[in-house]
């Protein structure tokens, strides 16, 4: 059996749920607790756990940070119980630190795996990032475009107005003009205070999420989650990573990219088909977050297989033992 076939082995999709699954479950104490650290460790402690019971050789290309920076779950830690498939892991434990201390929308657990180099190494800068749902013609809108370019064209190919476009954008000083314009042309703007990888995912779903495009930079390593998540889902997302100074243009560098200019597409972030889980921590318009019962406790994911496009909606229950 060939090691690809191996990879798409239902009951290691299954084994994917479990592993935000279990970081969500465990973050899930520190919601609205106000300590961003403390919620990413637990998610983290109990992700790598998890995740070493699966029958994988795997190796983390999007982690917690470098080796030097991040004692579990770095950039090229190997997990998994060392047989199996070689795969590729991108992973958060915990997608939306700061909305969970502060017990906000869209909090996530996310991970995606797919066959060994098939993932871009994206380094832990800035990413800018565009995306759209399915159905549109491929690169219909692009990053070389101006914003009010973009929007013009995707109303233009939904048949709609531009009134009725709207995008969900990070809300930072550094998106200032990005939302004065997005403004000034009449559409309307969705502003998140964290975690693009669920902005992203919106798009995917339009009709349930109300998000038509997503627009601005985040997190390179968020960029390949959500491009993941997209080519289970279906859209469209391009990414151009952002250097601050020489020393993030250096990180690029090791990480093994050579054109610091380029833009990507959703399949050169994510080469080869992937499956991927997402688990909620709070709430949002995906995924309902963790829930309490008087003797257990809820966890809602998805889990979604490219090569099939299928997506699945798991409801777990865990008993509280008193
Ligand atoms: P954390 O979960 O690591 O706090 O990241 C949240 C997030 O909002 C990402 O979704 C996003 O890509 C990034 O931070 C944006 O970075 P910044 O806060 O520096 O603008």
């Amino acid at each position: 059996m060939s090691q690809e076939i191996k990879f798409h082995d239902r009951m290691l999709s299954l084994g994917l749920a479990r592993v935000t699954e279990s970081a969500a479950l465990a973050s899930a104490k520190l919601i609205g607790r106000g300590d961003e650290k403390a919620a990413d460790q637990a998610a983290v402690d109990a992700m790598r756990d998890e995740l070493n019971k699966l029958e994988i050789n795997g190796t983390v290309v999007i982690g917690e940070g470098e080796r030097d920076e991040a004692p579990m779950l770095y950039i090229g830690e190997n997990v998994g119980q060392g047989q199996g498939p070689e795969v590729d892991i991108a992973l958060d434990p915990l997608e939306g630190t700061t909305l969970t201390a502060k017990d906000m929308p869209n909090a996530l657990a996310v991970i995606a795996m797919g066959p060994r180099n098939t993932m871009l190494h994206a380094p832990d800068v800035y990413m800018d990032k565009l995306a759209i749902g399915p159905g549109f013609k491929s690169d219909i809108v692009t990053l070389d475009m101006t914003p009010t370019e973009r929007i013009k064209t995707l109303a233009n190919a939904k048949n709609c107005e531009v009134s009725d476009i709207t995008v969900c954008i990070l809300e930072r000083p550094r998106h200032e003009d990005l939302i004065e314009e997005v403004r000034n042309i009449g559409a309307s703007i969705r502003l998140i205070t964290d975690g693009d990888v669920a902005g992203v995912m919106h798009c995917a779903e339009a009709q349930k999420t109300g998000i038509d495009m997503y627009m601005g930079s985040g997190g390179a390593p968020e960029g390949v989650l959500a491009a993941a998540a997209l080519k289970c889902m279906g859209g469209q997302i391009q990414g151009r990573l952002i250097f601050r100074n020489n020393d993030e243009e250096k990180r690029a560098i090791n990480a093994g990219i050579e054109n610091l200019d380029k833009i990507y597409t959703r399949d050169e972030m994510v080469k080869a088909d992937v499956i991927f889980a997402a688990t909620g921590v709070t709430d949002g318009s995906l995924l309902n977050g963790i829930k309490r019962g008087t003797d257990f406790i809820e966890t809602n994911t998805m889990l979604m297989r490219s090569k099939t496009g299928s997506v699945r909606y798991l409801n777990y229950r865990q008993k509280i033992h008193r």
